[in-house]
């Protein structure tokens, strides 16, 4: 029998890098997971033990250390990495950029160089349709011109070119670029899921928020796009499928030896508002909420032609907005205060 292979995931306790982590276990994967927990929680290691029924091997450390990133490589035989670490939130970008370069960018060139120093070619890459702009054509197929519109999109443009001129430079490189739409949901248990600190930015975490009565009423950020119904478009995608589709990028990494840039979305466009009917069928909950002016960056609509992940990778999504908005909430209502406990919150500080 053939040893199993070890994937390296960095960020690894975030949102969507947990539930990666499982669906590498489930495909047979090893996985080794990082992270400094800048932005996510410990408690995700022990929601993952229980889920997997195994151990999680893990080393917390900034991907941004390139000593802590070559211990890393000494210790565990790693044949590929998928990188999620990542700030992530487009407002504080704005306000933080130099954090944003220092983390995006500088994390991903120290992991590639040990990456580099310890001949590991596979890499797949968290990037974002962020990279498109403002789009000029719906769907987005992965061949539209690029932009950025805050030094987070930046920073992910820039990764992407990183990887490109690497890959030029190196043809033993194979990367998988990956575009992720609006990622939402959560593992059926309601185990693991998305847990924001302080508001959330964006729109399904603050609805579940609201559901559970942690925040009083949501606000729409304008009517007046150009859109069915005057509310932004967007492509929302189970967090369960994306997970999937990285076990795939990752697959014909190692299978085919080649690269790919992919949309991964579900290619159906959803309103704000059919987003807040969808979750109050789902939960039985009413989202109370208030039209308000458009915050500022937001475009009318967003969603991804994604024939080409389906095409190469053999993979498409297969939930749909009703599932993702039954798994939201299952894992809100189990986790009304995220992976902070009862007994963590009441400790003495
Ligand atoms: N929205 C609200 N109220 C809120 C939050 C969002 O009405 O409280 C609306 C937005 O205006 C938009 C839609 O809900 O129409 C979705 O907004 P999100 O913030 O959930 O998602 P975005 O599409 O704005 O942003 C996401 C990612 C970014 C990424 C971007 C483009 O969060 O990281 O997609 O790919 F850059």
């Amino acid at each position: 029998m053939r040893a199993p292979t070890t994937v390296l995931l960095t960020g690894a306790t975030g949102y969507i890098a947990s539930h990666t982590w499982l669906a590498l276990l489930e495909a047979g994967f090893d996985v080794v997971g990082v992270d400094n927990f800048s932005n996510s929680s410990p408690e995700v290691l022990t929601r993952l033990h229980a889920l997997s029924g195994r151990a999680p091997t893990f080393v917390e450390a900034d991907v941004c250390d390139p000593a802590a990133m070559e211990a890393v490589f000494q210790r565990h035989r790693v044949a590929a990495a998928v990188h999620f670490a990542a700030f992530k939130a487009v407002g504080e970008s704005a306000e933080k950029p130099l954090a944003y370069y220092a983390n995006n960018v500088g994390g991903l060139l120290t992991l590639c160089e040990a990456m580099t120093r310890h001949q590991v070619h596979a890499l797949v890459f968290s990037s974002s349709a962020t990279v498109y702009g403002k789009p000029k054509e719906l769907p987005i197929r992965e061949d539209a011109p690029l932009s950025s519109t805050n030094p987070y999109g930046a920073t992910k443009l820039i990764g992407e070119n990183i990887l490109r001129d690497l890959a030029n430079a190196d043809p033993a490189w194979n990367m998988a670029l990956l575009r992720y739409f609006n990622p939402v949901g959560a593992h059926e248990s309601g185990d693991i899921g998305e847990d924001p600190r302080g508001v959330p930015n964006n729109l399904m975490p603050y609805i579940t928020q609201v559901a559970v009565g942690q925040r009083a009423r949501l606000q729409v950020f304008g009517n007046d796009y150009d859109t069915p119904d005057g509310t932004g478009v967007r492509d929302y995608i189970h967090v369960v499928d994306l997970a999937e589709g990285h076990v795939a990028a990752l697959r014909y990494l190692l299978d085919r030896q080649q690269s790919i840039t992919a949309n991964l979305g579900t290619g159906q466009g959803h309103s704000v508002l059919e987003l807040i009917r969808a979750f109050e069928q789902a939960s039985g909950r009413r989202i109370d909420y208030d039209i308000v002016p458009r915050r500022p960056g937001d475009v009318d609509a967003s969603y991804a032609d994604p024939t080409l992940a389906h095409e190469l990778l053999n993979w498409r999504a297969t939930r749909d907005l009703q599932a993702m908005c039954a798994d939201s909430w299952r894992w809100q209502s189990k986790n009304p205060n995220g992976y902070q406990t009862l007994q963590t919150m009441n400790a003495p500080s």
